[in-house]
This record gives C-alpha cells, sequence and structure tokens, in this order.
C-alpha cells in the first residue's frame, strides 16, 4: 500500500482514494466483442440503443431529484439481464458531457463486468475488496474516448460476503460518497434470491433498479425482493426482454435486441 496514495484505514477520518479517469489505465473495447456481449449503447447510432437513451433520461431525471449518486442493479433471480441493463446504463450515461461514469462489479461469485467489455487483468475489484491491494489505480480501467471506468472481478475463488459485510466495504462506499456532483456509480449486483449479498449491498446504494425478466420473473418474487431490499428505494423497474408486439410503448423496432424496454413502476 502506498502511503501517499491510500491513506491507512486506521485513520478511520480518511479513506481511500478513488482515482480519477486519468489515473487509470486506458482500454479501448473490441466493437466487435461488445456487440458480441450485446453492449450496444455507446453509439446513438445502433438502433438498439434506443431504449437505453430513454432509460438513462428518466434515470439521471430520478437520481437528481433524489439527490442520488450510487444506484444498485439487481433483479429477483439470476440471469434477468442486470449486467447487460448495467453494462448498457453506463455506455449511454458515459455519452452525457460533464459526467463521470464509475461502474463496479459487485457481484462477485458471478462477476460478467470483465467478459463484458473484453477486459483481462490481475488485479480485480475482489482484491482490493479483500484487502490485497488499496490501490483502486490497479484495478480500474477506463474505456478511451469515453467518460467511463470500469471496476471488474476476474475470480470467482472468494467467498463475497467477507468482502461486503465488514468496515472495508463500508468505508470504500463513504469514499465514493465524497467524490464530485458529476459523478454517477452504478453497482453490478447480484440477485436477491441468491444469497445476502444483494441486501448487504443494497444497505449502500442511494436507490437500486430492478429487473424484471418477461415470461420469468412474477409478480410475487418482485414484491418479495422488494421487501428483502427495505428500506433500500427502488428507483424503478426495468422490464428486459419485453416482446412488446403491438403494445410495445415506443413502437421502435429494437432489431436483434427486440425483447427490450423500460418499463418503470413509478409515474412521472
Ligand atoms: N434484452 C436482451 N437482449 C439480448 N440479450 C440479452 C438481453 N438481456 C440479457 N441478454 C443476454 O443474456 C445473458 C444473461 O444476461 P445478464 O448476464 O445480463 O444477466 P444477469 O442478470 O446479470 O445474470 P447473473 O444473475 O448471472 O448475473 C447475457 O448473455 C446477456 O447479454
Ligand atoms: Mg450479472
Amino acid at each position: 500500500m502506498s502511503d501517499q496514495f491510500a491513506p491507512s484505514l486506521k485513520q478511520r477520518s480518511v479513506h481511500f482514494r478513488i482515482p480519477s479517469a486519468s489515473e487509470t489505465a486506458l482500454f479501448t473495447p473490441d466493437p466487435k466483442l461488445l456487440e458480441a456481449q450485446h453492449v450496444v449503447a455507446f453509439s446513438n447510432r445502433h438502433l438498439a440503443s434506443r431504449p437505453f437513451s430513454l432509460l438513462r433520461s428518466q434515470v439521471v431525471k430520478r437520481m437528481t431529484a433524489g439527490g442520488h449518486r450510487i444506484i444498485g442493479v439487481t433483479s429477483p433471480a439470476p440471469g434477468a439481464g442486470k449486467s447487460f441493463l448495467t453494462a448498457n446504463l453506463a455506455a449511454t450515461l458515459s455519452r452525457l458531457p460533464g459526467k463521470q461514469i464509475l461502474v463496479f462489479d459487485l457481484d462477485i461469485r458471478r462477476a460478467s463486468l470483465a467478459e463484458n467489455f473484453g477486459l483481462v487483468g490481475e488485479t480485480g475489484l475482489e482484491r482490493f475488496l479483500a484487502g490485497e491491494t488499496d490501490d483502486l489505480r490497479k484495478v480500474g480501467r477506463h474505456v478511451e474516448g469515453t467518460n467511463l471506468t470500469l471496476y471488474p472481478c476476474y475470480s470467482n475463488d472468494l467467498d463475497s460476503m467477507p468482502l461486503l459485510a465488514g468496515a472495508r466495504f463500508t468505508a470504500f462506499v463513504e469514499s465514493l460518497r465524497v467524490l464530485g456532483d458529476d459523478t454517477i456509480i452504478l453497482f453490478d449486483m447480484p440477485p436477491v434470491f441468491a444469497n445476502d449479498d444483494a441486501m448487504v449491498i443494497a444497505g449502500h446504494v442511494d436507490a437500486y433498479l430492478m429487473v424484471i425478466e418477461q415470461g420469468r420473473t412474477n409478480q410475487k418474487q418482485v414484491v418479495d425482493s422488494m421487501r428483502l431490499l427495505e428500506p433500500a428505494e427502488c428507483l424503478g423497474s426495468v422490464l428486459n426482454r419485453y416482446d412488446g408486439g403491438m403494445a410495445d410503448p415506443y413502437g421502435y423496432s429494437y432489431g436483434g435486441y427486440g425483447k427490450y424496454t423500460d418499463y418503470f413502476s413509478k409515474e412521472d
């Protein structure tokens, strides 16, 4: 640990140093890999990016209204599209001028941020959370030409609960909270029913997005999940793999990604 860079955790008033974009390594994703991973929202010319632009407006509006800085993305059960949504929301948010978008892969047991963007590395966020390093410059990767910095996990051989439940994780989140107003932070979270991780993380976010998978997530699962996450605030729900047909509220054709739309639970 570098004393100059990250003060000791023993000095409880000082936390971890969250690097600026220029302090993390630059990374240029392969466009073909992004397409294969369904990360489409970097370009507003991509037809499938349209629903994400709409979602971005809603999310920013609600975050601004609530003074929110840290948003989690979760779902009742696995595989609903949390990481897909997180990656694309991050990509579309990164097009906003004057914003810094930070994404942390906190689904430690089923991490996929590295795979979604084609990142390879040694020191993942799990190593930082485990206390093996305090230097987040080793973890962060700034996506070239954007306002987006990614903090992936590379291995899932660690027990996630001790990484999330201790004072170190609390100090880490507090460190994020002192970043400037221009910063938007997304946590890719585990599903609620998998284990306790989502509930622990929900205790640290300002609000969360609930991903609902069309045809697989039922109302009881959503209600039960939201109850388990209380008192965390639900920013809204997002209906994924939505087979809109005639009822598609936006009337768009989304090409290969046609089964996606946003479906906020709150009225505007
Ligand atoms: N609307 C969609 N259109 C196309 N592909 C999608 C869509 N939603 C999800 N996918 C794909 O489905 C797969 C599972 O989605 P994803 O990994 O985002 O789920 P998850 O909720 O994060 O799962 P886990 O609980 O394992 O973390 C991924 O390959 C993702 O790219
Ligand atoms: Mg995931």
